[in-house]
């Protein structure tokens, strides 16, 4: 399906998703919003997807935030409105039962750090600057960054980051934990390709089922996540990927999963 604001491209079992508004640095305004929620559904139900990878048009920038001009006007219901418009596609991501690569080129601000947060993975360039400007716009992060972020790197690096409103480098985030891996940026797609293919090339069932874990058991007390990882450590037996991922480890052969 063809979208004005997203493109969507497939190599092999990956798909790429480029969020397209170069012009204003990928801003997301209404429309971006809900191309991205339309795109992220297709490739969620495209069986030949196995992982995706999200990333921005242009050198620039991965996503500069949330559109300034779009949320100026807003009154207070507009304003709880368009926080949960963003939230809910963010966090339909998060819960997308494939894994999601942010493949973070340039600038990940405000609404686009939070992007890279709902992502389970983020691989930056070495050029891309992230952060969450918003008190200096007299608004505070409104599309998941108070929670995820300092799920992420920790309560006093995410305020720092917040009260600050602070950009700062790739290496940096790595350091902190907001990113994963950072590569130049002519590396930045071969890098994320290469981790997508690698996670593809496994169980699918058991990658689904150990980022439902992972989500789910980070809400919940240990004692509790520790009791559900063996539920779905158990559930991976029913399946014929555990039959051919053992058997072809005993046989001394590359498994051929199917993903059932
Ligand atoms: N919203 C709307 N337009 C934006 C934008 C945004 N978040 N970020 C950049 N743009 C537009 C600029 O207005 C400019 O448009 P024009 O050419 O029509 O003037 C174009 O993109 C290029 O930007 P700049 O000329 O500013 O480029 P620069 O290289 O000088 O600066 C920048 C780059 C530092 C990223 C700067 O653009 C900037 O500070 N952007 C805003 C970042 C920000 O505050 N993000 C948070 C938004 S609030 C939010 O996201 C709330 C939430 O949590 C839901």
């Amino acid at each position: 399906m063809p979208y004005e604001y997203v493109i969507i491209e497939r190599d092999g079992e990956v798909g790429i998703l480029t969020i397209n508004r170069p012009k204003a640095l990928n801003a997301l305004n209404r429309e971006v919003l809900v191309d991205l929620r339309k795109a992220i559904e297709e490739l969620r139900d495209d069986d030949t997807v196995k992982v995706i990878i999200i990333t921005g048009a242009g050198e620039k920038s991965f996503v500069a935030g949330a559109d300034i001009g779009t949320m100026q006007p807003f009154g207070v219901q507009e304003a709880r409105d368009w926080a949960r418009l963003g939230q809910s596609v963010l966090t339909e991501i998060e819960n997308l039962e494939k894994p999601v690569i942010a493949a973070v080129n340039g600038f990940a601000l405000g609404g686009g750090c939070e992007l890279a947060l709902a992502c389970d993975i983020r691989i930056a360039s070495d050029q891309a600057k992230l952060g969450q400007p918003e008190v200096g716009l007299g608004i505070l992060p409104g599309y998941g960054g108070t929670q995820r972020l300092p799920r992420l790197v920790g309560k006093g690096t995410a305020k720092r980051l917040i009260f600050t409103g602070e950009m700062i480098g790739a290496e940096e985030a790595r350091e902190i934990g907001l990113v994963d891996m950072v590569v130049g940026a002519d590396e930045l797609m071969e890098a994320a390709l290469k981790m997508a293919r690698t996670i593809a090339s496994k169980g699918q069932v058991a990658v689904r089922l150990a980022k439902i874990a992972i989500n789910r058991g980070c809400d919940m007390d240990l004692a509790s996540g520790i009791a559900y990882e063996a539920e779905v450590f158990a559930e991976c037996f029913a399946t014929e990927d555990q039959k051919e991922g053992m058997k072809a480890f005993l046989e001394k052969r590359k498994p051929r999963f199917t993903g059932k």
